[in-house]
């Protein structure tokens, strides 16, 4: 079968920074941050970057290119009973992340339109939890669907189906060379802007002020670690998807240092949006900054808001603050859609015009839970279990299955062979030992305080079958999946391919 490539080298480091830059960028990352207290986050994300990113996402470049297939076939390629690990990170995603991550666009698609005439009033607060989500108080009152929310969605969709549809170059590379260069340019007038606001060194301060005593939180470290995995799409079964369609000659240490640092370096640039405008609003209301959002998952959707109808001249920046959003949002839930095609297209040789469309459609269909009442409690149980236990177990499994189970000093020559940048020996003892053992540890510590403690203060009814349930659910469809016969030719080569390794 004919593999489709990146038009160049650019375009695939286009695609890649535009899968890793995305919600977790402005969303994720600032409210993460501003719930551990601003600069205390920081030292960890950075170590976790370095310590854990970038190897791992060199290793997943590596798979992807040398193996040539999307996770389930490279997986498979090296060991044959491992496939349904592949299955399963592309399944929680397709089946997990990318449900509520689109509904958060959409969100953010509704808040742009709400910035040009300030819909939200004098109460943004207010307005996001009680009259546009209108959230109830427990997961199990689904209550009713937002209508404003399901339009968007069904927008958001569209989109994606009309991206991912046109394939590889003329789809995601294209569309990429476009949206990333965008994205900076908006965010860079953000970030000027926002500098501008009165007070707004003081939520800088609090931002890149390091408080060390942070620091024996173990709490503060874990999330480190998952944002690196959800930031870098590690995990998601989408870097090995996007290298696989590289050519046999491909600089991968240069282009994963590259996404690494670009996306890194756009999280703590859009970061300096987020918190001047904090600065601004405490300042404004006389508050300490850790005082002016009560809810820091709702940290994008109120206090931009807030700040906005504050300043004069404010809508147009608030406009382009959720377009920014919108932009980064879509450039990854297209690469997290594409991982899942690409790995129905590589198993049973689908056309990739009628798989998109069909999963398009579902995964509408699945969208619409969040976008209930209930969804924002919903999209905290599920974001809390996927990216803590799915992207960190796969990030293991795979340190594994290279290290333990194949031979990766013959990989690391490979990665040698092609790269600019050399890898010495530590990246190996990184794979085989130090990733497996931090990941390790923070699995086993994660899982002591959610047994003790059931997570956010839900009831464990909600935990088990929301939190428990879906990640289970997705192992279950990953088994199925890999338990099908191969409908491609590539099932010929898995044997001899394996040999190989
Ligand atoms: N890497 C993507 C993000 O950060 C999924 O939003």
């Amino acid at each position: 079968m004919q593999r489709e490539h990146w038009k160049n080298q650019l375009g695939f480091v286009f695609a890649t920074v535009g899968s890793a830059v995305g919600l977790g960028n402005i969303w994720r990352f600032s409210y993460m941050a501003y719930s551990h207290g601003g600069g205390a986050f920081l030292i960890p994300y950075i170590i976790a970057l370095f310590s854990a990113g970038i190897p791992l996402l060199i290793l997943e470049f590596a798979i992807g290119q040398e193996r040539i297939g999307s996770a389930p076939l490279a997986y498979a390629k090296i060991r044959k009973n491992w496939e349904w690990v592949g299955w399963w990170s592309v399944t929680f995603v397709m089946f997990g992340i990318v449900l509520y991550y689109t509904v958060i666009i959409a969100w953010c698609l509704d808040f742009f339109i709400f910035s040009f005439d300030l819909s939200w009033g004098r109460d943004p607060n207010g307005f996001f939890f009680h009259k546009f989500l209108a959230v109830t108080r427990l997961p199990s009152e689904i209550g009713e669907v937002r209508p404003h929310i399901v339009m968007a969605l069904l927008a958001v969709w569209v989109i994606n189906w009309g991206i991912v549809y046109r394939g590889v170059r003329r789809g995601i590379e294209y569309i990429n060379k476009i949206f990333m260069p965008l994205l900076f340019i908006l965010t860079a007038v953000l970030v000027f802007w926002s500098i501008s606001l009165n007070g707004s060194m003081m939520g800088i301060k609090a931002y890149i002020e390091p408080d060390f005593s942070k620091l024996s939180d173990i709490r503060v470290w874990i999330d480190a670690y998952s944002q690196i995995f959800f930031t870098l799409s590690l995990g998601f079964g989408i870097m090995i998807a996007y290298a696989s369609y590289l050519p046999r000659v491909a600089d991968i240490t240069k282009d994963a240092i590259l996404t690494a640092v670009i996306n890194s370096g756009y999280s703590l640039f859009a970061g300096i949006a987020v918190f001047s405008v904090l600065g601004f609003m405490a300042k404004a209301q006389g508050k300490a900054i850790s005082e002016v959002v009560s809810q820091s998952i709702g940290l994008a959707f109120v206090a931009y808001p807030k700040a906005i109808s504050l300043i004069p001249g404010g809508r147009f920046f608030g406009a382009i603050f959720f377009l920014c959003l919108v932009v980064a949002g879509l450039s990854s839930s297209i690469s997290i859609i594409e991982a899942f095609v690409s790995a129905m297209i590589d198993k049973f040789g689908f056309r990739r015009g009628a798989i998109i469309t069909l999963l398009s459609v579902l995964g509408f269909l699945c969208s619409i839970i969040f976008t209930t009442q209930a969804g924002l409690l919903w999209i905290d149980i599920v974001d809390h279990f996927i990216t803590q236990y799915g992207l960190v177990v796969v990030g293991i499994a795979e340190c594994i299955l290279v290290a333990w189970f194949s031979d990766i000093k013959l990989l690391r020559r490979h990665i040698n062979s092609i790269s600019s940048i050399k890898l010495g020996g530590y990246w190996n003892a990184a794979i085989k030992y130090f990733i497996p053992f931090v990941l390790g540890s923070i699995l086993i510590g994660d899982l002591y305080t959610e047994l003790r403690q059931a997570y956010g203060g839900y009831s464990w009814v909600s935990i088990i079958l929301i939190g428990w349930g879906w990640l289970f659910l997705t192992i279950i469809i990953a088994l199925v999946f890999a338990s099908l016969p191969w409908g491609t030719d590539y099932a010929k080569t898995l044997e001899k391919d394996n040999k190989t390794v």
